[in-house]
């Protein structure tokens, strides 16, 4: 492992305890409904990779409407929590993976997920590349990111507030973090990509979340 990639893990590691609630605590729980309800409607997923799973937390709603799903991330503390929290789901195995540089074969899976890793990584571009690779033709990716697009000054303040609370300054994030990922900017990577979008909404109220549909094309 390079010390870039050692820093990468080091640095999503120290969140992994209690992530999921910490989590739900910034961002609040009515938008992470909104999107419980929309992957809840996603049927035949197949077999579904899921890139930067964390600890789980959407992992077991696709988990009921695919055949397998293959939950990874870069973390092995992050997974070690997806392992805990996804062990009664049969199927579901959890693995480590860096999304920028998988082993998996061509046209391997039917969907690829991923949430709240775009507005995080590096080259969101490589990820999405790799998961047009890796997708059988005409395979479906979901995107879903919290983003501070169209929300309001105020909201954003207080989001920041509950961000330091739980995660002070040693949850710093890194300066190519995008916070107010739009519509557009996401429809523009995931098209250059080599997906055609079918659809992209603004989820949630004073809290908001990106939700994307593409077809490898
Ligand atoms: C903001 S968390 C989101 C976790 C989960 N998807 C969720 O929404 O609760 C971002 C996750 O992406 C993982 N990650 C960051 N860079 C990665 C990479 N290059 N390859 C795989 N996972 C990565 C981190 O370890 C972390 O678990």
């Amino acid at each position: 492992m390079s010390m870039a990639d050692y820093r990468k893990e080091e640095y999503w590691s120290r969140f992994a305890n209690n992530f999921n609630d910490d989590q739900t605590y910034v961002v609040g729980e009515a938008v992470q409904q909104a999107i419980f309800e929309r992957l809840s409607g996603e049927s035949g997923l197949g077999e579904l990779l899921e890139f930067g799973c964390g600890a789980g937390f959407f992992t077991k709603a696709l988990a009921e409407n695919a055949s397998h799903v293959m939950a990874t991330d870069l973390s092995d503390e992050m997974l070690a929590v997806a392992r805990t929290q996804l062990k009664d789901c049969q199927n579901v195995v959890v693995e480590k993976t860096d999304c920028e540089r998988t082993n998996f074969t061509d046209e391997k899976f039917d969907s690829v997920f991923m949430a709240n890793l775009v507005h995080v990584i590096e080259s969101p571009s490589t990820v999405l590349q790799e998961s047009c690779r890796i997708l059988k033709g005409g395979g479906l990716l979901l995107i879903v990111d919290y983003t501070g697009y169209g929300m309001k000054r105020f909201e954003i303040m207080k989001m920041v507030i509950r961000y330091l609370r739980k995660w002070g300054k040693a949850g710093k994030p890194p300066g190519y973090f995008r916070g107010r990922l739009s519509p557009d900017e996401l429809c523009s990577l995931v098209e250059s990509a080599g997906f055609k979008v079918e659809e992209v909404q603004l989820l949630g109220d004073k809290m908001k979340a990106l939700y994307l549909r593409g077809k490898k094309i």
